[in-house]
């Protein structure tokens, strides 16, 4: 071909980002500082130094003590390095005050934030922290960011895209700065900055702009307590719409297995085995608690009728379900996917577990099917988005065709859809070869 004959274009230029900025748009010589401007900082440098000099070191340093504030003076702990050091505790005269982030911009909200999160101490300092939806960077300016969202040209999480349905998406991912963004909402949990035993799965919402974060779960890689959730995060402008839920449904259906006779890369199961149970990691929040017990409620009252419909369980003594049914905690629990102590404890908050009177040492379920019926039916009149199995996908190059409709890709080597039409028990074997066990 002709190279030589066709005129440069602004896409061609480097500094242009590939024709997303204009040439007044890329200029930065306005913003480089001023010999006046570079003067004036020196001498300010210098005051702070001298002012400085007899009370021991301050500034940089102070950021390595044990405690900050969080605005209302209570203490809260500094976060563990993924190095495993210790955090110095040298008693200060007074903690340093680590001015909170008041807000976040993000996509097209503005959300207050809720709790302390641990960023670079520089950027604490802003009332508002800019924060792009497509690539997580967070940035001091509004003019930056918006310099940013012009270049940025990531429109989907760093990671495989592994579930698409409608207009609903969830990558796998591993991204520190989903941690930090995550910690604005979170209380309970400690943030760790080695992400590395850990999975993200992030919900997105698509348009024609890209995919925009909504909301995400972790998960360990390796759970020696079977946790099958680390924590879970919905943004406050995209919570009570059922995300909540749906994500926990969700994470249901992750199971990672380790045997040495599945040829399958990574050793990834994408639908549950049967059996195969998982709790959220303790303690949950407030609003975390709100959302298990409301999704478990959903999944053993759907199964107690499903029972009733069937005309009984696993036959097992000690438990029944109506007066023509029975099933026992250990079949909820298998069939649900959760813990039996999960299940015990929305039996119980719902009042159904009793003891049975004719034999004091032995509990019953005892159920008023009427209640369930209409708690269901309720709960579906709210059109809850649950997940589709068959929707599961294990196609790491897919999001490389951000535009290409799900369904119109190309035949892919996919896990989940053998799995579910083998009815979740064969194993499948393939894979493209690029997948692994982290993304
Ligand atoms: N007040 C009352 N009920 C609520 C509230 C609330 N503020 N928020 C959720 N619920 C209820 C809903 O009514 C719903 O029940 P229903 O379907 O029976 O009506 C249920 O909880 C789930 O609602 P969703 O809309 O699916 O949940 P949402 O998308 O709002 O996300 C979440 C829930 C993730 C807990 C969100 O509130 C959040 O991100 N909170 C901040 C972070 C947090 O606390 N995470 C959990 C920590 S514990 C852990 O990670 C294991
Ligand atoms: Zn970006």
């Amino acid at each position: 071909t002709e190279r030589g004959a066709r005129a440069p274009t602004l896409a061609d230029v480097p500094y242009l980002f590939g024709g997303q900025l204009t040439e007044r748009q890329a200029d930065t010589r306005p913003f480089v500082p001023s010999k006046r401007v570079k003067t004036m900082y020196d001498e300010a440098h210098l005051s702070y130094i001298c002012e400085n000099s007899d009370q021991g070191p301050a500034g940089e340093d102070q950021q390595s003590q044990g405690t900050r504030t969080n605005g209302t003076n209570t203490p809260i702990p500094h976060a563990e390095t993924s190095g495993g050091k210790s955090i110095h505790t040298t008693p200060a005269a007074a903690p340093p005050t680590l001015p909170q982030i008041e807000a976040i911009r993000l996509g097209g909200y503005e959300i207050n934030t809720w709790y302390i999160s641990p960023y670079p101490e520089e950027y604490t300092r802003q009332r508002i922290l800019y924060i792009c939806e497509f690539c997580l960077k967070y940035m001091k300016g509004e003019y930056v960011y918006h310099r940013h969202c012009k270049k940025c040209l990531v429109r989907h999480p760093p990671g495989d895209e592994i579930y698409r349905d409608g207009n609903l998406s969830i990558f796998e991912i591993y991204c520190q700065n989903l941690c930090l963004l995550a910690k604005m909402f979170l209380d309970t949990k400690t943030l760790y900055y080695d992400v590395e035993p850990f999975l993200f799965y992030v919900l997105c919402e698509y348009d024609k702009d890209g995919y925009h974060f909504a909301g995400y779960f972790s998960k360990e890689k390796r759970s020696a307590q079977g946790y099958n959730l680390s924590c879970i995060m919905i943004l406050p402008s995209k919570q009570r719409e059922g995300y909540g839920k749906f994500l926990i449904e969700f994470s249901k259906y992750l199971v990672v297995i380790h045997s040495p006779f599945i040829s399958v890369e990574g050793g990834y199961l994408l639908t549950r085995k049967e059996g195969q149970v998982g709790s959220p990691e303790k303690p949950l929040s407030d609003f975390g608690m709100l959302s298990y017990r409301s999704y478990w409620r959903r999944a053993v009252y759907e199964l107690l009728l499903d029972v009733k419909k069937c005309g009984g369980g696993d036959g097992n003594s000690g438990s029944a379900a109506t007066e023509t049914a029975a099933v026992s905690i250990k079949e909820i629990s298998r069939q649900t996917g959760m813990t039996p102590d999960d299940v015990i404890s929305i039996l119980q908050t719902d009042g159904m577990l009793r003891r049975d009177p004719g034999d004091e040492d032995r509990y019953v379920i005892r159920v008023q099917e009427d209640d369930v019926r209409e708690y269901l039916e309720k709960s579906r009149k709210k059109a809850p988005r649950r997940v589709d199995a068959s929707k599961l996908r294990w196609a790491p190059f897919l999001i490389k065709r951000p535009t290409t409709p799900f369904g119109d890709a190309v035949q892919l080597p996919t896990l989940a859809s053998a799995q579910v039409r083998s009815a979740g028990t064969a194993i499948a074997s393939g894979g493209d070869g690029s997948t692994s066990d982290g993304g």
